[in-house]
């Protein structure tokens, strides 16, 4: 049996009667470091949701360690295998950022637990952990909305860290930020990613950003995917016939 972590058999997913995903087969060893790019509408989003199961696909199956994504029937198990990171981090606002650190816990936690935690955290220190890696130590019990864009961002990968997942799915992480934010949390994201053997595969709308981070690129169009390679193998001419701006025929 081999490696793979994710499989992808023929995916498809009609929305009403347009085609958003067509015929997506696809294999992700664990470790890998996977750039989604393509034009705004060609089903990036759409492909994380349906691994995330989010999202029913209308034919093909998907398969996370062998095992059809259906066939995890509870949530809370799935959980231990894909999390994922949005644009806009979902975090409340109103909350102090060890309180958003910690829901990444609610998946290991009983009802009771988390009610608990509300009003006193718990395991704080699994919070601390997180916290540092992200360089926020000293954030902890501040209110979250008082964090800038690019801090709210750790905290949500402090998240996701307390969650422990296999699989990361981030739906362009960064596109919210300035650069020199959106460039920090790529390289933090990605440097932790190695550190802790995860595999991370995330929609980039910046080709730029998703060369300097990322081991392959997949390029996806009208849902399907127009070309799979390592990152330094993309050509221009491959990107500009992703996106559009030269005629290819
Ligand atoms: N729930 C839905 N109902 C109907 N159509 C949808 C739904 N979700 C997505 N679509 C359509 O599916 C297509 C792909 O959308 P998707 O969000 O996956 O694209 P994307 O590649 O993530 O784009 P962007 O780069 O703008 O985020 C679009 O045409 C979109 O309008
Ligand atoms: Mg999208």
């Amino acid at each position: 049996m081999s490696s793979s972590l994710l499989s992808l058999h023929d995916v498809s997913k009609r929305f009403n009667q347009k085609t958003v995903l067509d015929q997506i087969s696809l294999n992700v060893q664990a470790g890998e470091i996977i750039a989604l790019v393509g034009p705004s509408g060609s089903g990036k989003s759409t492909l994380m949701n349906a691994i995330m199961r989010s999202v029913e696909l209308s034919s093909g199956a998907i398969f996370i360690e062998h095992k059809n994504i259906q066939d995890y029937r509870n949530n809370k198990t799935y959980a231990q295998k894909v999390g994922m990171l949005h644009q806009q981090y979902d975090l409340v606002k109103q909350l102090e950022v060890v309180h958003n650190v910690l829901a990444g816990r609610l998946n290991h936690w009983g009802l009771w637990q988390s009610l608990l935690s509300l009003i006193k955290p718990q395991q704080r220190h699994i919070a601390e952990q997180a916290l540092s890696a992200v360089g926020l130590a000293e954030k902890i019990n501040q209110p979250t909305a008082e964090l800038s864009g690019g801090e709210q961002q750790r905290v949500a990968i402090a998240r996701l860290l307390v969650q422990n997942p296999m699989l990361i799915l981030a739906d362009e992480p960064v596109s919210a930020l300035d650069p020199a934010n959106a460039q920090n949390v790529l390289a933090l994201l990605t440097k932790l990613v190695r550190e802790q053997h995860k595999t991370l595969i995330a929609s980039m709308h910046s080709v730029e950003y998703a060369k300097a981070y990322f081991d392959r690129m997949i390029g996806i169009k009208d849902g399907k995917i127009v070309f799979d390679l390592q990152t330094n193998q993309v050509s221009q001419q491959q990107l500009n016939a992703l996106y559009g701006l030269v005629k290819t025929d």
